[in-house]
């Protein structure tokens, strides 16, 4: 679920980049696999892709008319595994990014998990746009911006969250970049838990004061959800024209999903 939110921004963002054939810069500060198999332990020990691509897919699988990037999501996935009856493979943000990025567009994707970054490489190799690294996002993105050549593009800053000083740390990391290249796009996800440690990242990035075009909370919640994540979060700076109502049908067309499977 919180994946999916995610993941259809990132593709609803770099869709909307390769209207114009002028290349662009796209950075994952914290890319994961890029690939995920989700018969591993991990997975199936989360299992958070039950209530959220596997079901979402199932659901989409034979919708029509649906918006490019849901079509897209829906796409990738398909390709990616053999039967439609069993996923065993989903897609992660770096992934998706190589995928629609072209030759003339450069992707930089950084892991600082020793277990994570191979898998990223291997996700990545045979991509002749992009460059992984094993090193921590926010000095990456510190050495890439302002970007020289490619003079537009964005980020994806997708942090793990394991302590409450990160939420903080994420915020002052963005405020930095920000400063440095103004015209970049940024798209930061955040978990919304019971304590609400969200509005040490949202509050500092509000004080930056944009004007309403250039600034977009997005915020998908689950409804009653007990325990754990109550919804997740978006905020972007200079969304391209046009994404966040493109964002907002795709959130209800996938809210209603949601409540509907839910009920059952
Ligand atoms: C939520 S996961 C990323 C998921 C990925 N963006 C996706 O959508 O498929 C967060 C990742 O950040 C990595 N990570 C943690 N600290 C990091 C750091 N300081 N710099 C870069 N990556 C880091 C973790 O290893 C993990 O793979």
């Amino acid at each position: 679920m919180a994946d999916v939110q995610k993941h259809l921004w990132l593709i609803t963002v770099l869709q909307y980049l390769t209207k114009k054939d002028k290349p662009f810069l796209w950075v994952d500060t914290h890319a994961g696999r890029g690939l995920y198999d989700l018969q591993s332990d991990e997975a199936q020990k989360i299992k958070e892709y039950e209530s959220g691509i596997l079901r979402f897919y199932d659901d989409l699988i034979n919708a029509n008319d649906l918006p490019a990037p849901l079509a897209f999501y829906r796409e990738k996935i398909a390709d990616l595994n053999k039967s439609k009856d069993q996923l065993t493979i989903y897609p992660g943000s770096a992934y998706l990014a190589a995928k629609i990025l072209r030759p003339t567009d450069k992707l930089y994707a950084f892991d600082l998990h020793k277990g994570e970054y191979p898998y990223l490489e291997k996700t990545l190799k045979n991509y002749i746009h992009s460059t992984t690294r094993f090193e921590d996002g926010f000095k990456g993105l510190k050495s890439i911006i302002p970007p020289k050549t490619i003079k537009r593009g964005g980020v994806l800053i997708d942090p793990s969250y394991e302590i409450k000083d990160e939420y903080a740390n994420t915020a002052q990391a963005v405020i930095n970049a920000y400063t440095k290249w103004p015209q970049g796009i940024y798209m930061i996800w955040y978990p919304i838990l019971d304590k609400a440690f969200h509005f040490d990242l949202t509050e500092p990035l509000k004080a930056l004061n944009l004007p309403d075009e250039n600034f977009t909370i997005d915020e998908w919640h689950f409804g009653d959800v007990k325990k754990g994540m109550k919804g997740t979060g978006m905020v972007i700076l200079n969304p391209p024209y046009g994404t966040s109502e493109a964002m907002f049908k795709m959130k209800i067309i996938y809210m209603k999903k949601y409540r509907k499977l839910m009920a059952q």
